[in-house]
């Protein structure tokens, strides 16, 4: 068993195989977070907000799509997803702690060095050892469709933490669609934030909030906490 890091695009599977798209996530991942590192506390919001644009809709895609086919075939495949799915969980939790703390709070800075750290130990237990058993298990052209499967999920996952709804099918497959349309609607206000006439402001604002609002009303919808392991939720 090989870690991803330590094997080339071909041993990998090709271009199309679902280690190969993972690697590349995990790379830029890198690059986002040695971004944020240098970047002044005033200026972190919009790398953070490419953050979780890259890192919400690949978790969801691993947890709706690879993490129940890695259950199946690999007998200890229970205990390392839900390993996986506890790292995600506490992503998260601290991404929706931090969009609520003011720039200046005291909290900031231990919960943004916590973040990294979870991050990290997330990429490095999928690098190291469950995804690598992966490839121990299935061939190539199991990957590429995993691969192609993954990719179509990613592109129209949620973009942004929710960690009331359950990390696991079919809890998170139903939350998926209002929430990743509720998401990209507010992608699409923050961008307007940022980028329109301050005379936008105020209502683009109310709009954002009202968004937010909706967000934490369909997360608390029946049925999309179903499928879940309660062990994945800290007390
Ligand atoms: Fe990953
Ligand atoms: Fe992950």
């Amino acid at each position: 068993m090989r870690s991803l890091g330590n094997q080339d695009e071909q041993e990998l599977g090709g271009p199309l195989s679902v280690l190969t798209r993972q690697k590349r996530d995990h790379v830029e991942l890198g690059r986002l977070l040695a971004e944020l590192a240098d970047t002044v506390p005033a200026e972190q919001d919009p790398v953070l907000r490419r953050i979780c644009r890259l890192v919400f809709p690949h978790a969801f895609a691993e947890e709706s799509v690879l993490w129940p086919v890695i259950r199946r075939v690999l007998p200890d495949g229970e205990r390392l997803t839900l390993q996986i799915e506890r790292e995600h969980q506490e992503v998260n939790e601290l991404m929706t702690a931090l969009e609520a703390l003011p720039r200046d709070a005291p909290g900031r800075a231990t919960t943004l060095v916590r973040l990294v750290e979870v991050l990290g130990a997330d990429v490095r237990d999928e690098e190291d050892e469950l995804l690598p058993r992966l490839q121990d298990a299935v061939g190539v052209r199991r990957l590429r469709g995993l691969g192609a499967a993954w990719e179509l999920v990613r592109r129209v996952a949620p973009t942004r933490p929710h960690p009331v709804v359950a990390r696991r099918p079919p809890g998170n497959v139903l939350a998926a669609l209002p929430l990743s349309l509720v998401d990209r609607v507010r992608d699409g206000v923050d961008v307007a934030l940022q980028r329109g006439p301050d005379r936008w402001a105020s209502p683009l604002r109310s709009v954002s909030e009202i968004l937010t609002r909706l967000a934490h009303r369909i997360e608390h919808l029946p049925g999309l906490r179903r499928g879940e392991d309660p062990s994945t939720h800290r007390p």
